[in-house]
């Protein structure tokens, strides 16, 4: 029997909390310079840059912010699956750079026979989407709910701006906008690339007349919850940013190694993360920041963890701490009503505070009516 040696330098992942290593977190109040950050103006000018340039070199990779030009169409291929509730908009988004362009398409519902402005929730979505993908969980995407309620909903499909897959995820938006990206060891991945298209969605709410883009939910499941927590430490034009179930890289904290490790996650999916990344698999405890300070880039604005009990290999204790840890820039920085009292332990129902929230919930890794439910109780108090 022939077995592969890297299969067996593979470690088993750890599910016992007494192996959990002990942590030594980096001080968000602390600057580089050991300067004592107390004041929003400290935290904005010192701290924050500090922290955000090391998630962008050691962790996600550069997402960036210049083109040329942009333009939308709204074409119609496909059947509405809700015409007696929403219009449809198909939206192809192009976006040109230095002679070349690409186009993605996002999908787009709003609630009929009312003029808005309506607030708007988008979802970066690995699955298919209405109404291309008429497989979609309407639990996943909720869409006939979120439209009674009130709220426009928009997805787009990561894929159509870079491919989920290791060796050709540069087939999209990287290798056509942004080539001199490719061989940087902080360079733009696919987080980033799911992000700019993120991005690109929001710029085409900001000029609908028909939504209230100030008042703009980011939703991701997992790796996109990964990436919309990125997405949003990248640009301030989303009022609340939810991450379900994100896990390793996303609300997690990496020094944990509980779960999903950095070795592991990086093994599989080595298009996620800047190759910057790789230098800490096995090692954890050298990287010098903790996932506790992503959190932190995105406030004052508001932002939603949730985790399920039966999705350990994500390490909900793990999650609830990045926010709880992560909070206290919005409590000490910014004066909000943010903190965590009780520890994982103690928890026995949803907490939701003032730009931060979290739930735990029975069950499997995904993102539920449940988890939809729960969150839409914090967005009407936050939005
Ligand atoms: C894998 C991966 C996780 C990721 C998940 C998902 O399990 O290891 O990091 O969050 O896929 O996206 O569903």
């Amino acid at each position: 029997l022939f077995i592969p040696l890297i299969a067996m330098s593979q470690t088993q992942p750890n599910y016992d909390e007494s192996k959990v290593p002990a942590l030594h977190l980096p001080d968000p109040f602390v600057s580089e310079k050991g300067k004592q950050i107390r004041s929003v103006e400290d935290w904005e000018k010192v701290r924050r840059p500090e922290i955000f340039r090391l998630f962008e070199s050691e962790v996600y990779g550069q997402l960036p912010k210049d083109f040329d030009a942009i333009s939308f169409e709204v074409v119609k291929e496909n059947a509405n699956p809700f015409p007696e509730a929403a219009d449809l908009e198909e939206v192809n988004i192009t976006v040109s750079r230095n002679g070349k362009s690409h186009t993605l398409r996002i999908n787009f519902f709003l609630p009929k026979f009312q003029k808005g402005p309506f607030p708007v929730i988008l979802l970066i979505n690995y699955l298919p989407t209405y109404p291309d993908g008429k497989l979609v969980d309407e639990a996943f995407w909720p869409v006939r709910e979120l439209i009674q309620r009130g709220f426009a909903t928009a997805s787009f499909h990561a894929e159509t701006v870079a491919p989920d897959d290791a060796k050709t995820f540069q087939n999209g938006i990287i290798s056509t906008l942004y080539p001199e990206q490719i061989e940087k060891k902080d360079g733009l991945k696919a987080f980033g690339a799911w992000g700019w298209a993120a991005m690109r969605a929001m710029d085409y709410f900001e000029q609908h007349p028909r939504i209230d883009a100030k008042r703009s939910v980011l939703v991701g499941h997992s790796r996109t919850g990964k990436t919309a927590l990125w997405t949003s430490a990248n640009d301030p034009r989303w009022a609340i940013t939810y991450a379900n179930e994100s896990g390793c890289g996303g609300a997690a904290l990496s020094k944990r190694k509980y779960g999903e490790t950095v070795e592991a996650i990086n093994n599989r999916f080595p298009h996620w993360f800047a190759d910057n990344f790789r230098k800490y698999n096995g090692k954890e405890e050298t990287l010098p920041l903790d996932q506790h300070l992503l959190p932190g880039l995105i406030a004052p604005r508001a932002v939603y963890y949730s985790s399920a009990r039966g999705d350990q290999w994500a390490d909900p204790k793990g999650e609830y701490l990045g926010i709880q840890l992560g909070s206290r820039i919005a409590a000490e920085i910014y004066g909000k009503k943010a903190v965590f009292e009780k520890s994982f332990e103690e928890l026995n129902g949803p907490v939701h505070h003032e730009s931060v929230g979290y739930h735990i919930r029975e069950g499997k890794h995904d993102l539920t009516w449940e988890d939809w439910r729960i969150f839409l109780e914090f967005v009407s108090n936050n939005l």
